[in-house]
């Protein structure tokens, strides 16, 4: 199995210089993750130009329909092989089941909980104000409905492993490589190491190495910590 753990997050909005990062990063990943900003920019045919160069993409669409369409929806996603793609949880047991699709190479990741959500909105909309119970239970019932694994915050990490044990993926974004110097949007961070250590299996980032002045120099000081 290849050691290589950091999925490099493709967020940008400028397809020549995404492809020069794919080229220049291809061989320090573990994959490439693909979302909703690159897919609605480029669609398949971006999605094909990265594949062309590393065959290795977590395709994060977070499917959420009912169980028929998802069904149909993942059966398209595997045609273009990415290695993992990612659908809600709380869709339910019957659009969890329904995306497990035999003999696929790609594996299904649930989302739990949006870290965007805070007490007031999870009160709101799960009437439930403790995160982490909420996180725990949605992370049980995915592996219940077979799903391969769960992305969630490193500060979940943790509890999570504790849930479902250790043949579960655990994916985790958030990473920074300092985590006292707070200067963007990610509020619940860990560092490469940390995340590692609590139990992720792989580590979604984007713009501590996207946006660095030497991404290949950063990723490579990444793989080192965290090997
Ligand atoms: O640039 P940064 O390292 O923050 O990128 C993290 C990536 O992980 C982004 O593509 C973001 O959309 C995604 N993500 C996240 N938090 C979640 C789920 C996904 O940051 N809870």
């Amino acid at each position: 199995m290849r050691s290589k753990k950091v999925i490099v997050a493709l967020d940008s909005s400028n397809l020549n210089k995404t492809i020069n990062l794919v080229k220049i990063l291809k061989n320090e990943v573990y994959a490439f993750k693909v979302g909703y900003q690159f897919f609605f920019n480029y669609g398949l045919n971006g999605y094909k130009k990265i594949y062309a160069i590393c065959p290795r993409i977590f395709l994060d669409l977070k499917l959420h329909d009912i169980p028929n369409t998802v069904k149909r929806g993942i059966k398209a996603i595997i045609k273009i092989k990415p290695l993992l793609t990612t659908i809600h949880i709380s869709g339910g047991d019957e659009m969890m089941q329904s995306s497990k699709i035999k003999k696929a190479r790609t594996k299904i990741l649930g989302v739990s909980i949006l870290t965007s959500l805070d007490k007031k909105q999870t009160k709101k909309y799960y009437n439930e104000s403790k995160l982490l119970l909420l996180v725990k239970k949605f992370a049980r019932e995915a592996k219940k409905n077979n799903l391969d694994g769960v992305v969630c915050s490193p500060k979940e990490i943790k509890f999570i492993r504790k849930e479902v044990g250790k043949n579960f993926i655990i994916v985790t974004p958030g990473i920074r490589i300092n985590d006292k110097i707070k200067s963007d949007d990610q509020k619940r961070t860990a560092t490469p190491e940390n995340a590692i250590n609590l139990g992720a299996n792989f580590l979604v980032i984007g713009r501590p190495i996207t946006e660095s002045k030497d991404p290949l120099k950063i990723l490579k000081e990444i793989n080192r910590t965290i090997n």
